[in-house]
């Protein structure tokens, strides 16, 4: 655990330096926004989601700089849906990585502007990043569009996420968790590591390896979300806790109990781990991340 925590924590100073770059602030009123922008991008994060997406990368010789701009377009977008998630006519939270949450630091024009602006230049910075060859910059803007939008990508989750009842049936229930897991949350970090896979024009076998990896890790890290909202520390979580019961969301440890919902964690850890078996100990890395992602306290 200290070991992934330590790589983490070395790849996110050198991250941080990269994305911060990017916020050049214009002197027209429009700067507020742009403020906001960097303050919902540059105020902490775990960085998962690139690190992910730079970590597959390098499986296949793809080097950080290469790989840098799908990774900062990617937590640009996770920093946008977050911007608008915390909104007071969605989850209306206060608190957001230890600090206050965007509409609260700015107001919630500016919020709601913030992330049209993120979500607006993720795909521009992409787009114009020279260092990756433009038929893979193609193919990353049409698997990054998928992945956020409406039909059947993050956007797609949040409904669900917000208006979900549960039912007396719990097949049926199990059925709408999954898939609003799978969309709110598992279409980005799945993004992450298949982008990595196309970056390096991974062979098919291994790019499947590593979306199966993802969708594994992607459970478990709403699992683990789930269960910090429950039972994790407020001073380490950095959001609001109890939430979820008190927004009455359907989710894993709702619907299964806490116990079985970790044990349901550990399961989907394994079997991604399994899934790197085509790999070898060049995804070291990968493997630890998966028990990171269910051991972490934030
Ligand atoms: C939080 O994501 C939102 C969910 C999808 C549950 P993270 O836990 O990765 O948030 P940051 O980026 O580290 O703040
Ligand atoms: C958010 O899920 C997923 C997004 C698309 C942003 P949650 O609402 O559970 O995330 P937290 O708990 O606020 O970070
Ligand atoms: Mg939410
Ligand atoms: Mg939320
Ligand atoms: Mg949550």
């Amino acid at each position: 655990m200290s070991e992934i925590t330590d790589i983490l924590k070395q790849f996110s100073t050198q991250f941080n330096t990269d994305a911060v770059r990017i916020f050049t602030k214009p002197n027209g009123v429009e700067k507020r926004v742009i403020e906001a922008m960097e303050y919902a991008v540059m105020n902490g994060g775990k960085r998962l989601r690139p690190y992910l997406l730079c970590e597959s990368a390098s499986l296949f010789g793809v080097d950080y700089t290469t790989a840098f701009p799908a990774a900062v377009s990617l937590e640009m977008l996770h920093s946008y849906s977050l911007v608008h998630d915390d909104l007071p006519a969605m989850d209306n939270d206060d608190l957001r990585r230890g600090k206050p949450t965007c509409h609260k630091k700015y107001d919630e024009a500016t919020a709601i502007l913030a992330g049209d602006g993120l979500l607006t230049h993720a795909f521009e910075y992409l787009s114009k990043s020279l260092q990756i060859r433009p038929e893979i910059r193609l193919t990353l803007i049409q698997l990054l569009s998928e992945a956020a939008g409406a039909f059947g990508g993050m956007v797609a989750g949040q409904p669900l996420d917000l208006y979900a009842q549960p039912t007396d049936n719990q097949q049926e229930n199990e059925q709408i968790i999954k898939r609003l897991e799978e969309m709110k949350t598992g279409r980005l970090l799945r993004y992450a590591c298949e982008a990595g896979a196309v970056l390096g024009q991974a062979p098919i076998a291994e790019r499947q390896a590593l979306i199966t990896y993802a969708r594994r890790i992607g459970q478990a890290f709403q699992i683990a979300d789930d269960i910090l909202d429950r039972e994790g520390d407020q001073n380490l979580v950095g959001k609001t806790l109890h939430k979820d019961d008190a927004q009455q969301k359907l989710t894993y440890v709702s619907y299964l109990g806490i116990e079985p919902a970790r044990r349901l964690a550990r399961q989907l850890v394994d079997e991604a781990i399994a899934a790197l078996s085509v790999f070898d100990h060049k995804a070291d890395h990968l493997r630890l991340l998966a028990h990171y992602i269910v051991d972490r306290k934030y």
